[in-house]
């Protein structure tokens, strides 16, 4: 692809849908098929607010919601989009699912070209959707996300089956059908059944492609445009 860096501003993508959805394989596959350099997948997790010992001890039980919007920091989480988008330096916090809280070491991320930002609430925040370039919801069976996040808890977050269930059924499931489904209509773009769905992806992928090839014309003709004042000088 005919493409010009560094762009003024990165391309800014945000994927949503319920916990376990496919976001991040529909993330990873967009970045293999675009492969434009410094694209870069920014997961929501990070923003998870801090908790206090006791708040920590609540969720070791499965009792902390960590799906109600109120557990982001959602002002965070701006402040590094609006970073990132002016091109400077930024650091973007990490986050353990095994300790509940965020680790010591922060990414710096510097000049992205593409961002695409994933999470549960990626479509949520007003503030966040007059950031973003390109909507996506993945949709996906509530039986699919659920069996998908009992073996991510288990195998790679180190949860018990039986309260992963729990969690599901008390905070996961309620929240997603009453804050997180309903910014379904803030999309440009619905993906069912995720990654599995190469005729909407490829689609995506054409329709990305195109907003690139633009912006690359833009940019190339500002920098002419530079060029040319700067001879006149
Ligand atoms: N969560 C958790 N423990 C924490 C913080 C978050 O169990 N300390 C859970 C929340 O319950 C929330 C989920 O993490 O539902 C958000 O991550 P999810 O969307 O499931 O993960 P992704 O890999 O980003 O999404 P996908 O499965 O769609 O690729």
């Amino acid at each position: 692809m005919e493409y010009v860096p560094p762009w003024k501003e990165p391309y800014f993508i945000a994927i949503a849908g319920c916990s376990g959805s496919g976001k991040t394989s529909v993330s990873s596959w967009i970045i293999q098929k675009l492969n434009v350099p410094w694209t870069i997948i920014l997961s929501m997790d990070n923003f998870y607010r801090e908790l206090t010992n006791e708040q920590r001890a609540l969720a070791f039980e499965s009792n902390w919601d960590f799906d109600s919007p109120d557990a982001i920091d959602f002002d965070l989480a701006i402040e590094v989009l609006q970073s990132i988008k002016k091109g400077k330096k930024t650091d973007v916090p990490n986050y353990s699912f095994t300790e509940h809280k965020r680790t010591d070491r922060t990414t710096i991320i510097y000049g992205a070209n593409i961002v695409i930002l994933e999470g549960i609430y990626a479509l949520y925040d007003k503030r966040v959707l007059d950031l973003v370039d390109l909507k996506i919801f993945v949709q996906e069976d509530y039986d699919v996300c659920m069996a998908r996040r009992l073996h991510r808890d288990i195998l790679h977050r180190g949860r018990e089956l039986r309260l992963s269930i729990k969690q599901w059924e008390r905070f996961v499931k309620p929240n997603f059908i009453r804050n997180i489904q309903p910014t379904e209509k803030e999309a440009d773009i619905i993906v069912p059944n995720g990654v599995e769905n190469k005729i909407a992806l490829n689609l995506l992928l054409t329709h990305i492609r195109l907003r690139l090839k633009t912006k690359s014309a833009q940019h190339l003709a500002e920098l002419a445009k530079l060029g040319r004042n700067c001879d006149q000088d």
